[in-house]
């Protein structure tokens, strides 16, 4: 129980922002029309603070030092884990078999520009190139490529 009661206070803020973030949003899409000045000035009262909280909540590893494993975990098991919208599942050597023949730099090239369904970077566009080719090889080394991430 005292479990419960000290992990509450921590989720809670979480949800507060994503709320506000998507009320900001909102606000922001039905401004797009004539009032646009008064709008914009809104919108950025409303998404300043909200910008500062994400910031604050961001994960502790900069961006560009993130490793293969971090972004793996944090962005694209959301679809290679479980397969889901037909990505080849991490670990599955029948998928990946295929797609290896192209290589880390083929590979990287495809996971940088998007491909069917599945978004440029992942959906994640804040990546370098460095963190994507080690997500990419991160990925590909759970079904057995044998790539070396870059440092
Ligand atoms: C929204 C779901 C989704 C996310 C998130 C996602 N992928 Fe994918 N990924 C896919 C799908 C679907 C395919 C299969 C595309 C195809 O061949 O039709 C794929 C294919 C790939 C391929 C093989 C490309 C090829 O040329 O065969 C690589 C490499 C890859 N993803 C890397 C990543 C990396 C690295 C991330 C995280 C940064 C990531 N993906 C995040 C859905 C996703």
């Amino acid at each position: 129980m005292s479990d419960l009661l000290r992990s509450a206070p921590a989720r809670h803020p979480v949800r507060l922002v994503l709320t506000l973030g998507v009320a900001a949003l909102a606000t922001q899409m039905a401004g797009c029309g004539n009032k646009a000045a008064v709008d914009e000035e809104l919108a950025a009262k409303l998404t300043q603070p909200v910008a500062s909280v994400v910031l604050t909540a961001a994960p502790a590893a900069a961006p560009g030092s993130r490793s293969g494993e971090d972004i793996y975990k944090a962005v694209c098991s959301a679809c290679h884990a479980s397969g889901a919208a037909g990505a080849p599942k991490a670990g599955d050597k029948a998928a990946w078999g295929p797609r290896l023949g192209a290589g880390l730099a083929g590979l990287v090239k495809s996971a940088t520009n998007g491909k069917n369904a599945m978004p440029p970077k992942g959906g994640a566009a804040d990546l370098t190139d460095t963190e994507l080719t080690r997500a990419v090889a991160f990925l590909a080394n759970q079904a057995g490529a044998g790539f070396k991430e870059p440092q």
